[in-house]
């Protein structure tokens, strides 16, 4: 990114506006821009607004931030192990919100596996307010699919539970021999869903969903520490 970055400033100095303090949510232009960026590639067709966009530092602050948000002090967030070690801090080192741990085998087991879990955090007094996915997913490599992702989808909704979807990952996926597009955002997803859900479950869902994206890995920008929360 050096050089195209070095380019851009070259044609584009600094503004005062840019050193000046700004919305909190990010400047109006900077997430205009991301929204037409998303637009033309993850969430491409889909209605995005930059009033849907909140900017902050990173990932990692987004992160902190929401579960500022959606955890108390004290609860858990569901997390499909092995997972980034890293949402550990992200979740805790301020909010006390713990990373409980599942073990996902198969998508026709998945509703099983996480009931089970629920109910076990809960038994340990974490009751759990999120499921976390990051897709696609660091460590592994994995991406999941279209009716896995549904599944969640439809397990949060059915247990009012939040759904968090760090797709930091979104464009460094290849075509793969069995898919030209083997990854698809949870925004594009749910919003196909949403169709066929009655009023009150849209509801429930949009509340529910929330994607974290950010410039460190697709864009080899971790340094900018720039990064927009869909929601
Ligand atoms: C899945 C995942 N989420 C978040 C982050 C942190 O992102 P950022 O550098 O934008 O804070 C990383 C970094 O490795 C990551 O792998």
């Amino acid at each position: 990114m050096q050089d195209q970055l070095n380019k851009t400033s070259a044609a584009e100095p600094l503004t005062i506006d840019t050193l000046k303090y700004g919305p909190p949510v990010g400047h109006l232009e900077l997430r205009t821009l991301i929204c037409g960026i998303l637009q033309r590639t993850i969430m491409s067709g889909l209605h995005v607004t930059p009033e849907n966009l909140v900017m902050s530092n990173g990932a990692t602050a987004v992160l902190d931030n929401l579960f500022h948000l959606l955890g108390d002090a004290g609860s858990s967030c569901l997390l499909p192990a092995p997972c980034y070690p890293v949402f550990d801090n992200d979740l805790g080192s301020r909010n006390d919100v713990k990373t409980w741990q599942v073990y996902l085998e198969r998508p026709d087991t998945d509703a099983n596996v996480l009931d089970a879990a629920k109910r076990a955090a809960e038994s340990a007094r974490k009751p759990p307010r999120a499921l976390l996915i990051s897709n696609p997913d660091n460590p592994t490599g994995t991406i999941y699919s279209e009716e896995r992702m549904k599944g969640f989808l439809k397990w949060c909704i059915r247990k009012k539970m939040h759904l968090v979807v760090d797709e930091i990952y979104a464009l460094s996926v290849f075509p793969s021999a069995s898919s030209a597009r083997p990854f698809r955002s949870i925004i594009e997803i749910a919003s196909e869903m949403a169709e066929s859900l009655p009023p009150q479950q849209v509801e429930i869902l949009w509340e529910h969903l929330h994607v974290v994206y950010a410039l460190s890995k697709d864009f080899c920008m971790s340094g900018a520490e720039l990064s927009p929360l869909a929601c």
